[in-house]
């Protein structure tokens, strides 16, 4: 079973953090020789958002300031291939390099291929979309600080209603009232919806708080996140 997980930029703040996701996709790795191949994405977090308003106080467009996101991600794909037992030893930096290495990456003994970003323009959610639709992944997990799809922030809306399942119609609907700028707050990006929608694949969107939560919805089907449908 082949698995695209992306992994919001909040879980690379701190060193225990990135080891606690890391023996948890280690663990996944290894079970039963190879069930699942993991395709990791790495998402920027505070230090990218930092850096972006750094770049744009000192007057920089908003595609230099992806390019600079873009950057952060990369390095939170370093972070984690230094922590992981398992990895491929480079991050990729493009779909079709991931694409080209599937035969060795899935021969034998897992090895987990990470990536940051691609493309200014949207944000890891879309890289991670776009990468599940090209290699056929039968899942995408969304891995964020929120517990899953909101019809508001919840952080700024405490009345926000919840989706446990959620049709990726109504997703793109929901995604694209927010503005897309560099470094902004949502949930899912409105172009990850709408690759999502588009290939029909499989994606749950759920709480890293307990990066355990990973392997209860992989190995078990269970969560208490949204499920895009
Ligand atoms: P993130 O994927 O971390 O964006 O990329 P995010 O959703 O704002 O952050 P989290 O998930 O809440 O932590 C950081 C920034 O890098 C640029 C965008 O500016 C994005 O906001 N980026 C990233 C791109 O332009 N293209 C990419 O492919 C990836």
């Amino acid at each position: 079973m082949r698995v695209v997980i992306s992994i919001g930029g909040v879980y690379f703040a701190d060193v225990a953090r990135i080891k606690q996701i890391a023996a948890v996709l280690d663990e996944l790795a290894e079970y039963r020789a190879g069930t699942y191949r993991l395709y990791v994405v790495t998402g920027g977090g505070a230090m990218a958002r930092r850096y972006i308003n750094m770049a744009r106080e000192l007057g920089a467009n908003e595609v230099l300031c992806d390019y600079i996101g873009i950057a952060l991600t990369r390095v939170n794909a370093r972070l984690l291939i230094s922590a992981l037992q398992n990895a491929y030893p480079e991050p990729f930096s493009d779909y079709a390099a991931v694409r080209a290495k599937l035969p060795e990456l899935e021969s034998g003994m897992s090895k987990i291929a990470v990536m940051g970003g691609v493309t200014p323009g949207y944000t890891t959610d879309a890289v991670s979309a776009i990468l599940a639709e090209y290699i056929n992944a039968d899942l995408l997990l969304n891995v964020t600080s929120v517990d899953g799809v909101y019809d508001a922030d919840p952080r700024k809306y405490p009345d926000a209603k919840k989706y446990n399942r959620i049709t990726s119609r109504e997703l793109v609907r929901l995604t694209t009232r927010d503005e897309l700028k560099a470094g902004s707050r949502i949930v899912i990006d409105p172009v990850a919806a709408k690759i999502i929608e588009r290939s029909g694949i499989r994606t749950i969107v759920l709480d890293g708080s307990n990066p355990r939560n990973i392997i209860d919805v992989i190995i078990h089907g269970r969560h208490h996140g949204t499920e895009i449908i």
